[in-house]
C-alpha cells in the first residue's frame, strides 16, 4: 500500500492518503501532550508501542464483532485504516473514579463506581474539549439521538470486552476514551486508538499506574509502563 500525500497532523498521529480514496495510513508519533497540550514532551518509542497495542486491541475487538476502522498494521509505526470523518466527540467510560471526575466531584481516586459511567466531551481545542450531555451533542449537530444510541451500545460492548482482557493480565481498566467515525458507507465505526495514552490502567495487586498519568504527573518510568502493558497483552494473544 503506497503512502501518498500528507493529510493531517494530530497531537500523537499523522494521517496520509493512499491510492484508495477510502483508506488512509496512520503514523504513530512519540509526541506526548497533556492538559490540552499545555504540557508537551516525548516518550521514547511510544509510537511503536501504541501502534502495536492498538493493533492487538482493535484486532481483538474486530474478532468479537466490533466495527472498527482498522485494516492492517503496515510497519512499526504505521497502520492502514478505513478513512472516516471523525465524529467530534470523546466518549469516556469510567469503571473506577479517577482523573477529572475525581477532581470535579471531590471523590477519592480509585473509588469503584457502582455503575458504568459514560461521559461525552466535545472535541474542540479552543474550548478545551468541554464535557457535554446528549442534548448538547445533538443541538451542536454532531450526532443524532439514534447515532448516540449506537455509539453507546458499541462503547458498552467495548468496555465489557477490554475490561475482561485487561483483567486476564492483572490490570484494572479504570477508564478510557474512544472516538468514532463514519466511513464511506455512512457506518459508525470505532476509530483513533486504544492505548496507555487513552486508558487508565492500574496493576491489580500494587495499583501501580501503567499509563499516561505517569507522564501527566511526572511519575517517571513512563516507557517502562507502556512496555509492561504491551508485554502482558502479548501473553494473552
Ligand atoms: O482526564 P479524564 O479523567 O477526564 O480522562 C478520562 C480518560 O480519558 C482517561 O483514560 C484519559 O486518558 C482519557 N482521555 C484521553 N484524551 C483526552 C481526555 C481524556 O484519552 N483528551
Amino acid at each position: 500500500m503506497e503512502k501518498k500525500e500528507f493529510l493531517y497532523e494530530g497531537k500523537a498521529k499523522q494521517i496520509y492518503a493512499t491510492e484508495h480514496t477510502d483508506k488512509v495510513v496512520v503514523h504513530y508519533k512519540d509526541d506526548a501532550t497533556a492538559f490540552n497540550a499545555q504540557k508537551k514532551g516525548s516518550i521514547t518509542d511510544k509510537g511503536v508501542i501504541n501502534n502495536e497495542i492498538t493493533t492487538i486491541l482493535f484486532e481483538y475487538l474486530q474478532k468479537k464483532g466490533i466495527p472498527t476502522h482498522f485494516i492492517k498494521k503496515l510497519s512499526d509505526r504505521e497502520q492502514l485504516v478505513q478513512k472516516v470523518s471523525i465524529i467530534p466527540l470523546e466518549v469516556i467510560i469510567r469503571n473506577y473514579i479517577a482523573g477529572s471526575m475525581a477532581k470535579r466531584l471531590a471523590i477519592k481516586e480509585g473509588t469503584k463506581s457502582p455503575v458504568v459511567i459514560t461521559e461525552i466531551c466535545y472535541k474542540k481545542d479552543e474550548l478545551e474539549d468541554p464535557l457535554i450531555n446528549n442534548d448538547h451533542a445533538v443541538a451542536l449537530g454532531v450526532v443524532t439521538y439514534n447515532e448516540l444510541d449506537e455509539i453507546f451500545r458499541i462503547t458498552y460492548k467495548i468496555n465489557d470486552l477490554i475490561k475482561d482482557l485487561f483483567d486476564k493480565i492483572n490490570i484494572i481498566l479504570v477508564d478510557f476514551k474512544i472516538e468514532f467515525g463514519k466511513n464511506s458507507k455512512g457506518e459508525i465505526i470505532l476509530a483513533d486508538e486504544i492505548s496507555p495514552d487513552t486508558c487508565r490502567l492500574w496493576d491489580k495487586d500494587t495499583l501501580e499506574k501503567l499509563d499516561k498519568d505517569r507522564f501527566r504527573r511526572d511519575l517517571g518510568k513512563v516507557e517502562d509502563a507502556y512496555h509492561e502493558i504491551l508485554n502482558r497483552l502479548k501473553t494473552v494473544l
